[in-house]
């Protein structure tokens, strides 16, 4: 079956990369992207040697609300149709809020939340038109609850799930399909750049990237509107959707403060 070209956005690390090699060997053709243009370079390469797919790395900073019209506009040029958009460059920052760079949290809060939605809408008219292709948007477990010490992130991908939730069902029988990949404590570069450093704590039960990308992926395929992979996460969900809002919030500020990560 053709499968298409599918545009990966974070694909220069962690789950972006697993979903670009997963991608690949499915058979897509891709468009990857992320800032680090020599990592998307290296991967290109390595990607159409060894699954004879098409591969181009467009560099771009997607903290830059002109990024998401730009890169668009460069695909538009070369006449490249997007039939999966996987929405995944995102990152996090732990700290109390005022304490945390505020430029910092504001890109956070533009590449999480507004390139995301802003890719969307640039996607989401091609796709309806042709009836075919979808979304996935990575949010996280964090979207079930608030954050302490996380509390931008967390809102950010509360943010994604609701409106991923919401895009779902608005597309519900054109053909296009838009899934909300929940992933939990996946082994990627993500800790490091949020400033938790090397904590035990979080390395217990993270997750592969290839396997939250496959299960992402199968999810999407199968048309589930929420993905959240791992027994453990469903359980952790589970419990936060049930248990009453002090209670998990309290409980994920109890887990920042052991971690270590905030004095
Ligand atoms: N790892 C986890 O435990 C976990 C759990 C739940 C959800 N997630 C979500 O999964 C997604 C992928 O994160 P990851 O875990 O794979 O982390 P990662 O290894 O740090 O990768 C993050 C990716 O996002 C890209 N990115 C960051 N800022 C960007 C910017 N301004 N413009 C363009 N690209 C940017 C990075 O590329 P460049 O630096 O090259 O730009 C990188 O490719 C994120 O949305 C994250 O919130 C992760």
């Amino acid at each position: 079956m053709e499968r298409g070209t599918a545009l990966v956005t974070g694909a220069s690390a962690g789950i972006g990369e697993a979903f670009a090699n997963l991608l690949a060997a499915e058979g897509f053709d891709l468009i990857l992207t992320a800032r680090r243009a020599e990592r998307l370079r290296v991967l290109s390469a390595s990607l159409t040697e060894r699954h004879g797919v098409k591969v181009s790395g467009i560099p771009a900073d997607l903290a830059d609300p002109a990024g998401p019209q730009r890169l668009y506009d460069e695909l538009n040029e070369a006449g490249q149709t997007i039939d999966l958009l996987v929405n995944n460059a995102g990152f996090g920052g732990v700290g109390r809020f005022e304490a945390l760079d505020q430029v910092r949290q504001r890109e956070m809060i533009d590449v999480n939340v507004s390139a995301l939605t802003r890719l969307a809408g640039l996607m989401l008219p091609g796709m309806k038109a042709r009836a075919r292709g979808g979304i996935i948007n990575v949010a996280s477990t964090a979207a079930f609850q608030a954050g302490p010490f996380m509390a931008v992130y967390y809102a950010s991908k509360a943010y994604v799930l609701s409106f991923s939730e919401a895009l779902s069902e608005e597309c519900r029988g054109t053909g296009v399909t838009v899934s909300c990949l929940c992933p939990g404590v996946t082994a990627t570069e993500f800790f490091e750049t949020a400033g938790f450093g090397d904590l035990p704590l979080y390395r217990l039960g993270m997750m592969d990237a290839a396997r939250v990308a496959r299960l992402g992926y199968d999810g999407w395929r199968s048309g589930r509107a929420i993905v959240l992979p791992g027994l453990r996460n469903q359980v952790l969900v589970w419990g936060s959707r049930v248990l009453p809002r002090p209670v998990t919030r309290r409980a994920i500020r109890f887990l920042q403060e052991k971690s270590g990560a905030v004095t």
